[in-house]
């Protein structure tokens, strides 16, 4: 089948195209490169030896978009397409709710009028919100997330909730991820921040490649085993092959159905270091700061819905996560550049 895959040249979005080429089907590819690059898509078709679409643009372009659907007889829509850095959001609020909500928006609008109506969408599990027992499952009520990144996916999760009430032809799957950490063992692709990364991993693979001193650990007095928060990380490459077990459960299903892709299993920073170090033979060096506004004690998944409904599981270990993470940022000291 045909897919659309929006903001299919950023860090998911390449590791998902990977999978759904290897798996045959026929991908377009709409991003407007704000956070990506062009060659990872280049070097997505080169490792499968297989060509895709690629439209350079953005989802609130509705013209692109009715142009995009007349074009190509898409099937389906994987939904990657945002902005994500949860301390740009508390900066540029309007920038994320145009981003991330209106753009949605435009794209559901394309979607209907086009009579595309299967959608998977990239949601988070900031959507729970603090204060629920570990591990997060489905069934739990969500909560009030503390950023303008976070209001954004819940706020598009209802709004997909309300189209998929409204008529019976949409089938929409919200998958809320956890920590996507890694990258395709080939070392070829991988997560490519811009500026200094946000997220604990790339943080670290950048001080394990020289490109920076010292990583700081936000906190060492939470109530968890070493004191450092928890987080369930899940291989990339594992959270790409969620989305293709998704894509196929959308073509049996209608309405809306989550499933959390995780591992079910939490890991401490002093723990991700020590892998990260073993798996690298480099020295992490890292200091202790103060905790980080807002970051919970400890996160990760009830993992049990997907692996029951999708057949899913993630079976990548922590170990494989530091290699892949290590071979991406050795064979790529300044990423895609
Ligand atoms: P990413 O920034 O690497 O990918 C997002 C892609 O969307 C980029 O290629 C960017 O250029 C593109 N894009 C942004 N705005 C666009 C627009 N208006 N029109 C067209 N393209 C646009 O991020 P990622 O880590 O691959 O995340 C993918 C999705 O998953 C995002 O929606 C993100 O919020 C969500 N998510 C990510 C994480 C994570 O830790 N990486 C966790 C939970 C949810
Ligand atoms: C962050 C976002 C969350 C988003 C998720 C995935 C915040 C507050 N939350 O979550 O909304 O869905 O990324 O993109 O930004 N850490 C350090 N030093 C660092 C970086 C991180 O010690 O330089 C620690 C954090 O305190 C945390 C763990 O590492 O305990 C993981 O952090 P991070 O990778 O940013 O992910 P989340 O906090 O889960």
């Amino acid at each position: 089948m045909t897919v659309l895959i929006t903001g299919g040249a950023g860090y998911i979005g390449s590791h998902t195209v990977l999978a759904l080429l290897e798996a045959g089907h026929e991908v377009v590819v709409l991003d407007n490169l704000v956070n990506a690059s062009r060659e990872s898509l280049r070097r997505v078709e080169r490792l499968t030896e297989r060509t895709l679409i690629f439209v350079e643009g953005d989802i609130r372009d509705r013209t692109l978009l009715d142009q995009l659907f007349s074009e190509h007889a898409v099937s389906a829509v994987i939904h990657f397409a945002g902005l994500k850095a949860v301390g740009e959001s508390v900066q540029q609020p309007l920038s994320y709710y145009e981003n991330n909500v209106a753009g949605t928006l435009v794209l559901c609008q394309a979607m209907q009028a086009a009579g595309v109506t299967r959608l998977v969408f990239s949601s988070s599990a900031t959507v729970y919100g603090d204060g629920h027992p570990m591990p997060l499952h489905e069934g739990l009520p969500t909560g009030e997330p503390t950023n303008p990144y976070g209001r954004s996916k819940l706020i598009v999760e209802e709004l997909l909730r309300d189209l998929a009430d409204s008529d019976s032809a949409w089938s929409i799957v919200l998958l809320r991820y956890f920590n996507p950490v890694g990258a395709h063992a080939s070392g070829q692709i991988g997560e490519d921040p811009r500026g200094i990364p946000n997220n604990l991993l790339p943080y670290v693979a950048q001080v394990a490649v020289g490109r920076r001193d010292c990583l700081a650990i936000f906190g060492s007095d939470y109530s968890t085993h070493d004191g450092t928060g928890v987080r369930d990380y899940i291989h990339v490459m594992d959270l790409a092959e969620g989305h293709l077990c998704a894509l196929h459960a959308l073509a049996e299903r209608q309405g809306v159905h989550i499933w959390n892709l995780g591992t079910g299993q939490g890991h401490s920073v002093l723990e991700v270091v020590k892998a990260f170090e073993q798996a690298s033979g480099q020295a992490v060096p890292y200091r202790i700061e103060p905790r980080r506004p807002d970051d919970v004690a400890a996160c990760w998944a009830d993992a049990c819905l997907a692996e029951r409904e999708l057949g899913w599981k993630a079976w990548r270990s922590l170990a494989e996560m530091m290699a892949d993470t290590w071979r991406w940022q050795h064979n790529n000291p300044d990423g895609y550049r």
